[in-house]
Parts: C-alpha cells; structure tokens; sequence
C-alpha cells in the first residue's frame, strides 16, 4: 500500500476495452497500442488476458502479443488468468505480472469462467502451490462484482471481507476490487475500501470501476480520498465484461490521469502523449466511440496548469467563491 501521494494508474485497455469489441485488431497494433501506452509514462499495463479463445476472440494472438512486447523490456506488463493452464501460458510467455480473476457473485462466475466459486478458489490454491515457488511473476487477483452484480445485486461488505480473507490466506498481496458493472457510488466504495484498508493492512487494493452510471470519477476520487493508491483505467474509456449484461466502459485514462495532474497528485504521465495514444486507438478502431470526455474535449487552453497557479492549498486562478 502507498502512503505518499502518488497514484499508480493501470492501463487496462488492451485487456478490458479490446475483449469487449467485436473487430479483430491486429497483433502489430494491439504491440503497438501497448508500447505507445507505455512511452506516455504508464508503468503498468494489462497486455491482454490468456483465456479460451473460444470465450474471448480478441485474444486468441496473446502469446504472439507477449511476445511483440518482451522484445522492449522496458514494458512491464501483466495479463489475466483463469486457470492453471492460463497461468502456465502467461510464464511461458514472459508475463510478469498474473492476475487470477474470478467474480465475488456466484452467478457472475459461472457466466464468465464457467464454473463455481470454490472452484476457482481452488484453482487460485492450485497455482499458488504449482507455479508461485518456480516463477518470478507474481500473482495477484482481481475480483469481480465486488460492487455489486448483474444477476444478484449489491455485496454485503461482510461478504466481501469473507472472501477477501479467503485469498489473501493463499499469501495473495495484491487485490483489485472491480466494479464491473458500473454499480458502485462513493459512498460505498468508502466503505467497502476503509473496511478492506482496516482489516488486511498488508495486501495493496486497487480499484476498478466502470462509468457505466456516469460514477466512475467520483468512485476514483473518493478510493482516492481513504488511501487507495492504485486505480485500473482504460484509454477511451473502452471497457466492459462480454458475459456481464449492461457491462460498458471502464473510467477513461485520459480522464483521470487529467484528474490527478490538474490536482497536483503526480502520476508520472503525460497528458499530451496519452491524447496521442486516444487518436492512435480511434486509427485503428474508427467505428468504435471513445467515451473519455477529456479526448473528446481536448485540455483547457491555459498558459499554465491549475497545479501551477498555486493549488492545492494555493490561490486559486479565479475570483474567491464569495465574489463570483
Ligand atoms: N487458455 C486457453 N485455452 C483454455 C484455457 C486458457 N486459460 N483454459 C481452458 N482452455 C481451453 C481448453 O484447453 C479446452 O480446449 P479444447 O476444447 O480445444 O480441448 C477448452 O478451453 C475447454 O476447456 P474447459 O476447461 O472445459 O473450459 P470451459 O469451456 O469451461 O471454459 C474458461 C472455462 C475459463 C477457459 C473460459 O470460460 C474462459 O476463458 N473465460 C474467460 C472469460 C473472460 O475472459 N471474461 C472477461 C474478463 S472479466
Ligand atoms: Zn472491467
């Protein structure tokens, strides 16, 4: 868990906004889509995931992507894993980063990885024993519908705690909490993220949120508010689970790293590479809506930034509320 006021933003545009659109986009692209990501200044990005390409298409080049990327090894990158035999392809493929995904609802879980909780508890313990002593990649898990579910609704916060501690006992030090129907608002993601920081003090939780209902911003910023430090984000503001009905985009990159910058919080990235990587995306998928409202608007024409002007605790650009 980071205690200073750097945040971590997670690329996850070529893993959750590629495996939710229909054209086939090119290996040398998604390669390259990555690597234009990564020279904007973003340190971690989800390359894609190793699943059935069966079940998810877009990914049936993974291991021909992994290997596009392993070829700059100034790119960390990290994919999602729901079995063993997914985990095993990921190592092989120089992923150093697994992330093993299952859902917090039941019905979730059997819809997306087709088979039950316990199961794919079970199949979490099996990597952990099997592959975790003999890899250098870590493991970490991202667990979905915590926020709540297409097909059962809202979580109790003693639900999720329960499963929670259920992973991190297999020795699991990094969670992502998702919202991947877009159902969180600020108030409970405080409370779900205070009680997560409170009882599990060694494992780091990020956030995932989707903008589903226009919340997703201010999910981030209240996350933000309580201590989380590492938020999940995809450039254009693609996104969505193909067997999560109602699933659209996750928080746009553009928008949050816009968010932060402006506060003054530093994310390492620079915004006008990123607004290039936007116009790189909408090239190579010109029928598809790029939702980030700040690619849509372009930034603010100012000679200096609102950080710059004095904020935070500085004097603001304009007049005092009182006068205005
Ligand atoms: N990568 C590639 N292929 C895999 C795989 C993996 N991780 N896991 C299983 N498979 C293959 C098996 O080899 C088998 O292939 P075959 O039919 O050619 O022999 C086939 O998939 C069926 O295997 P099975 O274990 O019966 O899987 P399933 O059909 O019950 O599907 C999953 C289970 C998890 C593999 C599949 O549902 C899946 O990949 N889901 C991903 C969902 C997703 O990514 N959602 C978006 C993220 S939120
Ligand atoms: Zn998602």
């Amino acid at each position: 868990m980071k205690t200073g006021n750097d945040v971590a933003i997670i690329e996850v545009g070529p893993r959750d906004g590629l495996q939710n659109v229909a054209t086939f986009v090119e290996t040398a692209q998604k390669v390259s889509l990555i690597r234009r990501l990564a020279d904007s200044g973003i340190k971690e990005i989800q390359a894609g995931a190793f699943v059935s390409p069966r079940a998810i298409p877009q990914f049936r080049d993974m291991k021909e992507v992994a290997a596009g990327i392993t070829a700059s090894p100034k790119i960390r990158f990290s994919a999602l894993i729901p079995n063993l035999q997914g985990a095993r392809e990921a190592v092989k493929s120089g992923t150093e980063k697994l992330i093993f995904f299952f859902s917090l609802s039941e019905s979730h879980n059997l819809n997306n990885v087709r088979q039950t909780k316990e199961a794919s508890l079970k199949g979490l313990d099996l990597i952990q024993k099997n592959l975790a002593a003999d890899t250098p990649a870590e493991i970490c898990v991202a667990l979905a519908t915590v926020f709540g579910c297409p097909f059962e609704g809202y979580m109790t916060t003693d639900h999720i705690l329960k499963d929670i501690d259920k992973i991190a006992n297999m020795g699991i030090k990094e969670i992502t909490l998702c919202d991947t129907v877009g159902f969180a608002n600020p108030r409970q993601v405080e409370e779900i993220t205070v009680a997560c920081l409170k009882d599990f003090p060694e494992v780091a939780f990020a956030v995932h949120f989707h903008n589903t209902r226009g919340l997703g911003i201010a999910n981030a910023l209240r996350a933000y508010d309580v201590g989380i430090r590492r938020f999940d984000t995809a450039v254009g503001g693609l996104g969505g689970c193909p067997f999560a009905p109602g699933a659209s985009g996750n928080v746009a990159t553009e928008d949050l790293v816009f968010m932060f910058n402006e506060m003054g919080i530093p994310t390492g990235i620079d915004m006008d590479s990123l607004l290039k990587v936007s116009t790189f995306l909408k090239e190579i998928l010109p029928g598809v809506i790029l939702s980030s409202a700040v690619y849509q608007a372009g930034l603010p024409k100012t000679q200096i930034s609102w950080p710059e002007c004095g904020a935070p605790g500085g004097n603001p650009p304009f007049p005092a509320h009182q006068d205005w």
